[in-house]
């Protein structure tokens, strides 16, 4: 039994996430949960929402509301959300939790002590009117590349050009509009990453498993001269800096948030008796460790988190497979949360069932490139995969089951050569599919169920226990026992992926496991098996998706 340990990047709180959140870290850290949970190991997943920074301060600010109380909502209104996907977590917690105040000051202090915090003086953009410091979000004006009149001190969103405060033509507050900005001087704590370089590639240098663009997009960053990075902001909302002279300011958001991580694994322990959160990141020699995140996350994940941790000089967990996602395009632009672009998860929840979703966004993952999303391709891939294949394959033996052997397991006859190869067949895919499940090769598992769902079909379809029936009631009795249980196998297989539809059906034989266990060891006692069981029928597992039901997802999120 191996130790696991699995996070996925943390989703900001502000506001609902789209498809493209949800298949570039959080459904692929649970589907790789659930299968570890079959095979037996000890698995830990953990989340959090992402709650500091300027983000949840103009989400609030936009929403009218106190910061605490739009965090609160916010973690709230997400939480639902993934339950409804079916995210299993083991903790969903929040940076903003005590826990993750503790731990952010307790990390600062150790790079303090080990000389790798320095104070230094920068200018920021200061608003007399809002008697405060703005973030460079904060700060609105004329892109002076396109001339576009809201263009933000980041960055202009119409050009796309990243910018600088200064840059702006005629800036002003994005608070109260004030235009007498000035340049102020505000003291600010660096971590020193530049003294890591070494430590941090040595560190890199020594992992593996890795996707080759995120390994060369860590070195790309290592190599291009680690500059030191500031860790404090001039703002209110956030975690306390415990230092002299910093009163009113709080840690930068990138700081604490993977922190968070650990925090999140420590609210987990308090919740119930007999958890240890240092078995998962103290001295944790003995867990694997791996993390699920979008391709923009992987600097921090490379570089500026294990640089907290190694220069923490602490024995703490570092992350052993660090598993990065490009982007799903959405028919073919980006997907964009402030222009509302693209399918959020709350409205796919309305339209239709977790579980299309999620075997959509799995069997598609951007796991090698960005992948495009459109609703034709949605839709006829889970009409085939889902409805004909999967759905067909459940409600077509179980309904003859009902009519021909009172819908239970039926005795009678021995398995013959077509079972035998049968068998054989699916050991050799089923050992595929958990080769593709251990090493994070989410579209290859999706294709090689998808083949085991193909095969048991084919099977059906070659002994035809509806014809034999009527000249060989025997042969028909061992087809339909092999073909339930084949069924039961099939939905166990693909359990990781969907979840609701796989305990549907194990349901129907009266199987109700929490976590339905990995088929071990020769197939066919297990496919010959459970003579007499009821098996209860249903209607069509999959609704197809109709024309008009398309037309209508096109037209809700078309654009
Ligand atoms: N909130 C960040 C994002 O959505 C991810 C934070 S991951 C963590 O891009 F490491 F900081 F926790
Ligand atoms: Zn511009």
């Amino acid at each position: 039994m191996s130790k696991i340990l699995v996070t996925s990047a943390l989703p900001y709180v502000n506001g609902v996430k789209h498809l493209g959140n949800l298949v570039g870290s959080l459904l692929p850290a649970d589907v790789h949960t659930r299968f570890r949970r079959q095979i037996g190991d000890d698995v830990l997943f953990i989340c959090a929402t992402d709650e500091h920074g300027t983000p949840a301060e103009l989400g609030a600010i936009e929403a009218g509301q106190d910061v605490r109380a739009f965090c609160d909502a916010q973690h709230a209104v997400q939480a639902d959300i993934y339950r409804q996907f079916a995210l299993s977590f083991d903790h969903f917690g929040r940076t903003s939790a005590p826990h993750n105040h503790a731990l952010t000051q307790h990390f600062y202090r150790r790079l303090d002590e080990a000389g790798l915090i320095e104070a230094r003086t920068t200018n920021q953009v200061f608003s007399p009117a809002d008697r405060r410091f703005l973030p460079d979000r904060y700060v609105l004006g004329t892109c002076p590349h396109c001339g576009d009149p809201s263009a933000r001190g980041d960055q202009c969103d119409r050009c796309g050009t990243l910018l600088d405060p200064p840059e702006l033509i005629e800036p002003r507050s994005a608070l109260s509009g004030d235009r007498a900005l000035e340049i102020r001087e505000s003291r600010h704590l660096f971590l020193r990453q530049s003294q890591l370089v070494d430590r941090i590639g040595a560190w890199i240098d020594g992992r593996s498993g890795w996707p080759a663009f995120v390994a060369s997009t860590a070195k790309g960053w290592l190599n291009a001269d680690l500059r030191d990075r500031c860790v404090t902001r001039d703002l209110a909302w956030g975690i306390t800096v415990p230092r002299e002279g910093f009163d009113g300011k709080v840690f930068y958001v990138w700081f604490d948030a993977p922190i968070g991580y650990i925090a999140a694994t420590q609210e987990w322990a308090d919740a119930a008796p007999g958890r240890d959160w240092r078995q998962w990141w103290w001295q944790a020699d003995d867990v694997s460790y791996i993390q699920f995140l979008g391709k923009d996350n992987i600097p921090f994940h490379t570089v500026s988190f294990p640089a907290t941790l190694l220069g923490s000089g602490e024995p703490w967990k570092t992350a052993d497979v660090i598993k990065g996602f490009h982007w799903l395009n959405y028919e073919g632009g980006k997907f964009s949360t402030s222009r509302k672009r693209g399918i959020f998860t709350d409205a796919a929840l309305e339209e239709l069932p977790a579980d299309l979703w999620r075997w959509w966004l799995i069997a598609n993952a951007p796991e090698s490139a960005d992948t495009d999303f459109s609703v034709a391709r949605f839709v006829a891939d889970v009409n085939k995969d889902l409805a004909d294949i999967f759905g067909n394959l459940a409600n077509r033996i179980i309904s003859f089951a009902h009519r021909a052997f009172d819908g239970c397991i039926p005795e009678g006859g021995a398995p013959g050569d077509a079972e035998r190869k049968l068998a054989l067949d699916l050991e050799q895919r089923i050992a595929a599919l958990h080769v593709h499940h251990t090493s994070l090769e989410f579209r290859a598992a999706s294709a090689a169920t998808r083949a085991i769902w193909d095969i048991a079909n084919a099977y059906l379809q070659h002994t035809a226990p509806w014809t034999a029936i009527k000249s060989d009631p025997d042969r028909a009795a061992v087809v339909t026992r092999v073909g339930l249980n084949l069924v039961a196998l099939c939905a166990t297989l693909a359990w990781s992926i969907l979840p609701s539809l796989s305990e549907r059906v194990l349901g129907a034989f009266g199987r109700n496991d929490a976590v339905p266990r990995w088929p071990n060891g020769p197939l066919l006692p297990l496919l010959d098996d459970g003579v007499g069981t009821p098996v209860a029928s249903f209607g069509p597992l999959v609704e197809k998706i109709s024309p008009e039901k398309a037309d209508h997802l096109t037209s809700r999120f078309g654009a």
